[in-house]
């Protein structure tokens, strides 16, 4: 098995090199469009095509409004008729189910759609403003605003999002400088479509700016406030960015990362804690006249051939069957001889950091902002004939993964790191290979914001994904591993989710970790009295209650079980204390058990 493993991990590379030097030809497919109908009814689907509780959200009715008048008048519809609307955009990127209308009736629901409303985007030189649409998406807000001179300083690493959508769930890059990474905290206007009585005409627009509480609610809103029509950020004069990656030692990130975010503006740090590795990303304005034309072409966000995604996922669910059948070391050795071929690839590659727009020939690596701020060619397409996609891309049954996205409190994130070193080292490093597969940990900074829904101080964001299988009844690898962890963050050190990310089980008991959740629901009870823009998926999220839980629940993140049947005890997977947070309940593999249960 060796052979296989080192043979087939030798393959991956040498294909993801073809793909890269080959990338610029080939002909990416655009992602599927998120809603799909028939002519009894719609299906809202995110861009992974599975939504958390693996349920389909449906609607009878979708509107494409092109103007704010027909924006409004969707709404005054909606009012009139009683109907639960949610907006739904072209990237629908957000993985909880916050954009699904309830699902009781889908003939009293509508979905407003922001496809067609991303036309205008209106710049103040003079203010050094911009005022786009909602609909519009952020590269195309990006490419207009540094044609005219200015750049936008927040943005999130990946550009398949709306303004819109981007803003409701608290979208952020990476800083602790000025306004910060968090791109709400960079809009200093908005305009909202709110129901409203018959005198006026049962919809109306009200434009927030300035210190106005409206406003505070509305920069994250999750959409449940009403429908965003146009957003105004605050922009600066353009530059560029000059980047460093120093793949070192994880030695002493735990007093690192404030000194890292505190020296760089742009700084992250992505740690690998299988391969004791840690990857400082040295991120820095330079003036514009500097000169380099680099791109930053994140390689997760490169088109991806269905081959590499493919054979990645046969090689999860090789290992997965092994699980069953081998001792454990042998298909973690093989999790983890991927991760370190990707590592060593990402490393050759500078994780996709270009000098020139086309290859990586040295440090540092330096671009405009535009360039270099959010990346995702994978989402255009080129000539040539050869189909690519987005990893992700349902339609070649892509990567599918878990993402778990935990806000720490800043001076919380060094213990935190602590515990899971500790961890490492008790379980053994090689079992968290299946994190490393992917990004291992990002770390990434913002800074406090006075949006209800955002930061309440300065913290520190970290990342990861995890394998997630096709089938939600069967068990991952080292599942309780990350379980351990992901409750550690969330409850022994009281992370905040990210709105836009996360399993369900992230959000359970969310409003007491935002002192200004209260002021957030009265300003909804304010502007939304019916509850139009409510769902009970997004009241999931939003009010983060503990629900009934069904068998195997917490295979798939619904639950934290509490008992065996919310694992998997057939497959050998109960509910166990974890290892270092022994309050976490973890579904774990105990073969012993399996032998003297009854099955
Ligand atoms: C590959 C990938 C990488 C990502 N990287 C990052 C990252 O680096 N940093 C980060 O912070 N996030 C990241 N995200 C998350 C992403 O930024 C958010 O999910 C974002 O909200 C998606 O925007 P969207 O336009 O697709 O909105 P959607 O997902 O379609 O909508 C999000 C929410 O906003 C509501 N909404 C949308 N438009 C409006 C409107 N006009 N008015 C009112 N409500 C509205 C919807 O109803 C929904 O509740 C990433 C996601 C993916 C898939
Ligand atoms: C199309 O209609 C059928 C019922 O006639 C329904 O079961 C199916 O889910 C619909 N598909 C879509 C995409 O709306
Ligand atoms: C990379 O990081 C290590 C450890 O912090 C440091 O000793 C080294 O000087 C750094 N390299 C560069 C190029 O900055
Ligand atoms: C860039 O511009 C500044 C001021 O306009 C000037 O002082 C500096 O020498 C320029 N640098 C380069 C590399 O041209």
């Amino acid at each position: 098995m060796g052979k296989f493993l080192s043979l087939f991990h030798a393959l991956i590379i040498i294909f993801l090199i073809t793909c890269s030097i080959l990338s610029p030809h080939l002909h990416a497919r655009p992602p599927p469009n998120p809603i799909q109908c028939n002519a009894t009814s719609c299906i809202l689907h995110n861009a992974y095509g599975v939504w958390g509780d693996r349920r389909d959200c449906f609607s009878s009715k979708v509107v494409y409004p092109t103007t704010e008048e027909e924006l409004r008048l969707a709404v005054a519809n909606a009012n009139q008729n009683n109907l639960k609307v949610k907006v739904v955009t072209k990237f629908s990127h957000t993985i909880p189910k916050l954009a699904c209308p309830s699902s009781q009736q889908p003939s009293k629901t509508m979905l407003i759609s922001t496809e067609h409303y991303g036309s205008r985007i209106e710049i103040d030189e003079a203010k050094m403003e911009v005022t786009a649409d909602a609909g519009v998406s952020l590269r195309d807000l990006i490419n207009k605003v540094e044609g005219a001179g200015l750049s936008l300083v927040a943005a999130p690493y990946w550009e398949g999002v709306s303004v819109g959508g981007l803003i409701s769930t608290g979208s952020h890059g990476s800083s602790w400088w000025g306004n910060g990474g968090a791109v709400h905290d960079h809009v200093v206007g908005l305009s909202l479509v709110v129901p409203g009585s018959e005198l006026e005409g049962f919809a109306k627009v009200l434009w927030l700016e300035g210190t106005d509480p409206l406003l505070r609610a509305a920069k994250v809103s999750l959409g449940v406030l009403g429908v965003i029509s146009k957003v105004k950020f605050k922009l600066e004069g353009a530059f560029k960015r000059s980047i460093t990656l120093n793949f070192t030692e994880d030695e002493g990130i735990e007093d690192e990362y404030i000194e890292h975010g505190k020296k760089y503006e742009f700084g992250d740090i992505a740690w690998y804690p299988s391969a004791h590795t840690a990857v400082y990303r040295y991120d820095q304005r330079v003036p514009l006249n500097t000169s380099g034309d680099g791109v930053n072409d994140f390689l997760g966000f490169q088109s991806q051939s269905f081959l590499v995604a493919d054979a990645t996922r046969a090689f999860a669910k090789f290992e997965l069957h092994a699980e069953k059948q081998f001792e454990s070391s042998s298909n973690v050795e093989g999790k983890c001889k991927m991760a370190e071929a990707f590592m060593v690839y990402k490393k050759l590659i500078a994780n996709g950091l270009k000098n020139d727009k086309s290859t990586f020939t040295g440090y540092p690596v330096i671009g405009t902002q535009a360039n270099m701020q959010t990346s995702g060619s994978c989402l255009y397409s080129s000539r040539l004939r050869i189909d690519l996609t987005c990893a992700w891309d349902p339609r070649i049954k892509g990567l599918k993964f878990y993402e778990t996205t935990a806000i720490f409190p800043a001076s919380k994130f060094g213990d935190f790191v602590r515990d899971v070193k500790k961890l490492r080292d008790l379980i053994k490093p090689e079992n968290l290979c299946g994190i490393d597969v992917y990004n291992g940990f990002l770390i990434r900074y913002i800074k406090a914001s006075d949006a209800y829904l955002g930061q309440p101080e300065g913290s520190v964001v970290l990342d990861f994904n995890y394998y997630r299988a096709d089938d939600p009844t069967v068990p991952r690898l080292n599942q309780d591993v990350v379980e351990e962890i992901e409750q550690m963050a969330f409850f022994k050190y009281g992370a905040r989710p990210h709105w836009a990310k996360n399993r369900n089980l992230a959000f359970l008991g969310v409003p007491k970790k935002y002192p200004n959740w209260g002021e957030f629901i009265d300003t909804k009870k304010k502007l939304d009295p019916q509850g139009m823009f409510s769902s009970e998926w997004s009241d999931e999220i939003l009010y983060g209650e503990d629900k009934e839980k069904g068998d195997g629940c917490a295979l798939e993140g619904l639950c934290i079980c509490s008992e065996d049947r919310h694992c998997s005890p057939s497959k050998g997977y109960f509910c166990k204390p974890g290892v270092v947070y022994q309050e976490a309940r973890v579904c774990k593999y105990s073969p012993v058990e399996v032998y003297s249960s009854t099955d």
